[in-house]
């Protein structure tokens, strides 16, 4: 069986962080979103991967390697332009051969591991095994419609309801998959749709296994999504303090200090991570924030928060929250006179006032 993780795409709606970064690489607690899905992969015992690629290519390339970090090989597959999973498939025919595979999207995260999935569609071998979920808002994904526990109809980005089962971002197929993806026509945003292809499955009378996940699931891309799977990922973890803390800091609950990190007369309240090098100075860190290496905190206070490498955030009145910092950005209060907001911000930058 082989891995096929799609990485492409533009990320719309994580600008601006998407211009300079590729969205699965956008940090979840400290570590980029498209790293746990080669992780589940590996942990699923797949050992080669192809992972396709865009305009993001270089950056994705230059963080992921060959892939011998996780004990996998890696292969890049290059998409000239976001013309639809189906067409993701179809493009890497030759890489996957006549194998099964499951197809992961890259900035999908499921907590439980794909290795039971993977192993259920091996015994059975359908023609294509699907995740299902309930969402509240289905007419944002493709959904599922079941009858007796039998997948009847799948649409995409459904206009008139059909249902709430949402179609998670990681699909297992057997080849007959390469006929479908072949035979649909590109849909109303001009893609080739994974959904028409499963639907042109179920139309030759060929097996597709629903399979409802019990676990929590995150497509992440948009803010809140980002925010509620590091929210998510951070409960998971266990309390290691591998940096530096002075006597007049207090660590509260499941907090990570990397190695490298200092922490001086502050409070960090976890579950929270603070990543190598960062510089946490007379500040409160709060629950579900992730400060990324080489961050600086100062005489600020912030949580439910992410912050990517290299920025820092000094001297606020108020609490930052719910909030998503790029790499190098700087925040900072000037003790001069007029008081005032001086902004230097790139294009569909964000910034809440809150009072
Ligand atoms: C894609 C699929 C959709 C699926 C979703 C899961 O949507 O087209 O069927 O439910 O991923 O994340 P997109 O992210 O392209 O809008």
């Amino acid at each position: 069986m082989k891995g096929l993780i799609l990485s492409g795409g533009k990320g719309t709606r994580l600008r601006p962080l998407t211009y300079t970064s590729a969205k699965q690489l956008v940090p979840v607690a400290n570590k980029p979103v498209l790293f746990y899905g080669i992780e589940a992969i590996a942990e699923a015992g797949i050992r080669d991967i192809g992972i396709v690629v865009g305009d993001t290519q270089a950056e994705i390339r230059a963080a992921v390697g060959d892939g011998s970090r996780w004990g996998v090989r890696i292969e890049y597959i290059v998409q000239d332009a976001p013309r639809g999973l189906a067409h993701a498939v179809k493009i890497s025919q030759p890489f996957i051969g006549d194998e099964p595979f499951v197809m992961y999207l890259g900035d999908n995260l499921l907590n439980q591991g794909i290795t039971k999935f993977v192993r259920e569609f091996d015994e059975q071998k359908p023609a294509a095994q699907i995740l299902l979920t309930r969402v509240p808002d289905p007419e944002m994904f493709g959904v599922a419609q079941l009858e007796n526990g039998k997948v009847v109809r799948l649409v995409e980005k459904p206009k008139q309801p059909i249902g709430d089962l949402a179609l998670v971002g990681v699909y297992m197929f057997g080849p007959q998959v390469f006929e479908s993806v072949n035979r649909i026509k590109p849909s109303f945003r001009n893609e080739l749709e994974i959904t028409d292809a499963i639907q042109d499955l179920i139309d030759r009378g060929l097996t597709v296994r629903p399979h409802i996940v019990d676990g929590w699931w995150k497509d992440t891309g948009k803010l809140e999504d980002m925010l509620e799977a590091n929210r998510l990922i951070l409960e998971t973890f266990d309390r290691r303090i591998d940096g530096t803390v002075d006597a007049e800091s207090r660590i509260e609950g499941k907090v990570v200090i990397e190695k490298g990190a200092a922490v001086q007369q502050s409070v960090i309240r976890g579950p929270a991570i603070i990543g190598r090098g960062a510089r946490i100075v007379h500040a409160y860190v709060g629950p579900f924030t992730s400060i990324g290496n080489d961050v600086e905190i100062k005489d600020s206070e912030i949580e439910h928060s992410i912050v990517l490498e290299g920025s820092s955030v000094r001297d606020l009145a108020n609490r930052v929250i719910d909030s998503l910092i790029g790499k190098n950005v700087r925040i900072y209060r000037e003790p001069v006179k007029p008081s005032a907001y001086r902004f230097m911000l790139g294009d569909n930058s964000e910034v809440g006032i809150r009072w």
